[in-house]
C-alpha cells in the first residue's frame, strides 16, 4: 500500500472521503484492562513512556482491538518538561507533578538542551517500534504538548484551576515568560523533528488549556509559537501534516482556521457544527472532532445520534473523526467499539 493511500493522510491532504478516518484521542489509556496491566508492570507512568517496548505494547493495544485509522505514540506532553531538566512525576489520582519553576534562576538551569535528545531517546526508539509493527493502512501520529500548555504546568508545578502564576509570568516576568515560550518552540521543534525521523507519519500539537488565556493573549502564547513550531519542523520536514488542537478557544478558531498553518484542526465538544462547517472549512484544512467523550461514556442511541449528527455536518468536506477531548477512563470499552463500526460504516 502507498502511504499517501492512508486514510488519514489522505483527509489531512483536503480529499473528502466517503467515510472519514477515525482515531481517539487518549485511545490508549486506563480505560482499557490491557493497558492496565501493562501500567503495572511498568511501575510508574514515565517509566511506561520511556520503556519503548511498553510504549509500542500500548500503542497497539487499541489498534488491535479496535482497527482505528490512526495509531497516535504513547507517550506525555511533559517528557519535554522533564527531557529539559525539570523534576517531573505523575502521582495517582493527583496527575502530574512538577517541581514549579520561581524565576529566573529556575529558567537558567533549565535554558540549553544538553542531554534532552539522550533524555528523549526512548521515545524516538518506540516511535520506530510502532512503525515496523503497525498494520500498513494504519497511520502514526506524533506528538507534542503546545508552549503554552506546557508551559502552565512547569510553572504551577501541576494542573491548575484558574492558571494564576502561569499568569502572572505573562503579565509580571514577561521576559522571563517569554524565554521560557522560546525555549519551548526549539526544544519542542527539535522533539517532533527526531520524531518524524524515526518514522511518525503526522504530529499533532495539543494546546489543552488556550482556552484559559483571552483573545490577544491566545493569539501571541498559543497561536504563535505554535506557527514558530510547525514553521521549524517544516524547514526540516516540509511535508509533514499538523493536526492543531487549541481546545477551547471558542471564536478564536477562525484565527487558527485563517493563519492556514495545520492541515487539520481539532474541535473541542464546545465548537457548533454549522459555525465550523461554514466558518472554519476550507480547502486545505481538515476538521477533527468534536463528540463529548461523556457520550462515549453514555453509549447507546445519545452516542449514535450525536456521531451522526457530527458526521452529517462534517463528513460534507475534509474530516477526521474523534473526540472533542480525550477518552476519560470511566468509558466502557465496548462503546468504543461500537463507534467505531459506527464510523467505519457510515456512508456520505
Ligand atoms: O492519546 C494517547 O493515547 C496518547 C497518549 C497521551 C497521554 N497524554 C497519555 C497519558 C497523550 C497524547 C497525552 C497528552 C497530554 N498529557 C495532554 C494533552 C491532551 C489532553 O488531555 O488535554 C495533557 C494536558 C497531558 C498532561 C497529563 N498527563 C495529565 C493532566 C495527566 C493526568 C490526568 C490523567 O488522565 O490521569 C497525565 C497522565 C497521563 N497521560 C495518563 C495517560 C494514559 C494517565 C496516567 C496513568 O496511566 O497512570
Amino acid at each position: 500500500m502507498n502511504p499517501a493511500d492512508k486514510l488519514l493522510l489522505r483527509s489531512l491532504s483536503g480529499e473528502t472521503l466517503s467515510r472519514p478516518p477515525i482515531w481517539l484521542m487518549r485511545q490508549a489509556g486506563r480505560y482499557l484492562p490491557e493497558y492496565r496491566a501493562t501500567r503495572g508492570k511498568a511501575g510508574s507512568f514515565l517509566n511506561l513512556c520511556y520503556s519503548p517496548e511498553l510504549a509500542v505494547e500500548v500503542t497497539l493495544q487499541p489498534i488491535r482491538r479496535y482497527g482505528f485509522d490512526a495509531a497516535i505514540l504513547f507517550s506525555d506532553i511533559l517528557v519535554v518538561a522533564d527531557g529539559l531538566g525539570q523534576k517531573v512525576g505523575f502521582e495517582e489520582g493527583r496527575g502530574p507533578v512538577l517541581e514549579a519553576l520561581t524565576g529566573d534562576e529556575d529558567l537558567a538551569k533549565l535554558l540549553g538542551m544538553a542531554g534532552f535528545h539522550q533524555k528523549l531517546a526512548p521515545v524516538y526508539e518506540a516511535v520506530k517500534g510502532i512503525k515496523a509493527a503497525l498494520p500498513a493502512e494504519t497511520a502514526l501520529i506524533g506528538f507534542a504538548g503546545a508552549p503554552w500548555t506546557v508551559a502552565s504546568y512547569m510553572i504551577e508545578g501541576g494542573s491548575s484551576r484558574d492558571f494564576a502564576k502561569a499568569k502572572s509570568w505573562i503579565h509580571r516576568r514577561p521576559k522571563e515568560f517569554a524565554a521560557l515560550v522560546e525555549l519551548l518552540v526549539e526544544a519542542t521543534g527539535q522533539y517532533l523533528i527526531h520524531q518524524v525521523e524515526a518514522g511518525a507519519e503526522v504530529i499533532q500539537l495539543f494546546d489543552s488549556w488556550a482556552g484559559a488565556l483571552g483573545h490577544a493573549e491566545m493569539l501571541r502564547w498559543s497561536l504563535e509559537p505554535m506557527k514558530a513550531i510547525v514553521a521549524r519542523v517544516r524547514m526540516a520536514h516540509p511535508q509533514v501534516p499538523f493536526i492543531l488542537f487549541p481546545r477551547g478557544i471558542g471564536a478564536g478558531y477562525l484565527d487558527f482556521a485563517r493563519a492556514g498553518i495545520g492541515n487539520g484542526l481539532s474541535l473541542d465538544s464546545g465548537v457548533p457544527l454549522d459555525w465550523a462547517w461554514t466558518q472554519l472549512q476550507g480547502p486545505k484544512t481538515a476538521l477533527q472532532g468534536n463528540l463529548d467523550p461523556q457520550l462515549l461514556v453514555a453509549g447507546g442511541q445519545a452516542m449514535r445520534d450525536a456521531a451522526r449528527e457530527i458526521l452529517g455536518k462534517l463528513g460534507r468536506g475534509p474530516f477526521v473523526f474523534n473526540l472533542g477531548h480525550g477518552i476519560v477512563p470511566e468509558t466502557p470499552p465496548e462503546h468504543v467499539g461500537q463507534l467505531v463500526e459506527l464510523v467505519k460504516g457510515w456512508q456520505g
